[in-house]
């Protein structure tokens, strides 16, 4: 069991203000918190992995015992090459229950060892997610205090190139 170091993995297409937040209090718990951007077979992405890595680099550049990587294989995979037994993820809301039990448990099924911690986001974040954002961007919606800086300028460049930034 490798106790020092947790693994924060997820699409973080792109990290939003609620992935900070849980970034944050993991930072407070563990002497090293890894953010690993995996690819989500499930989810068409609208950035690719070397850009959420970028952006979420940037985004938690304020934590210093948060590093950002990837990895395209299995998260239990993962976990063994990193030397972690933890696994961070962020609750939400009991909607979000559901699936997130799932994959720990079969995670768990794959890698006995390894633990998955829930921690809860802030109210204020409970709506918030990467998929909702990016729509509710293109269709012209204002999510500039749901985002970094850094990735609100990179959704401008993606999804708004003709529009300067007002
Ligand atoms: O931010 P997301 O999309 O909810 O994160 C889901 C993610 C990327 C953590 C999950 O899909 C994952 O672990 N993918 C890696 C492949 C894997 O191990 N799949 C089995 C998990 S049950």
């Amino acid at each position: 069991m490798y106790r020092h170091k947790a693994i924060y993995p997820g699409s973080f297409d792109p990290i939003t203000n609620g992935h900070v937040f849980i970034a944050e209090r993991a930072a407070a718990l563990f002497d090293e918190v890894e953010v690993s951007v995996l690819i989500n077979s499930e989810k068409k992405g609208a950035f690719s992995l070397e850009e959420r890595v970028e952006m979420a680099r940037t985004a938690l550049a304020h934590l210093p015992n948060v590093t950002v990587n990837s990895f395209t294989g299995l998260l239990v995979d993962f976990l063994r090459q990193r030397k972690s037994s933890i696994v961070i993820r962020g609750l939400r809301a009991l909607s979000d229950f559901e699936y997130e039990f799932q994959m720990a448990l079969m995670n768990r099924k794959l890698e006995p060892e390894m633990e998955t911690l829930f921690i809860v986001t802030d109210a204020k974040y409970s709506y918030l997610s990467s998929h909702t954002l990016k729509d509710v961007f293109r269709l012209g919606g204002e999510v500039r205090s749901m985002v970094p800086p850094n990735v609100y300028e990179k959704l401008l460049e993606r999804f708004r190139p003709e529009t300067p930034d007002a």
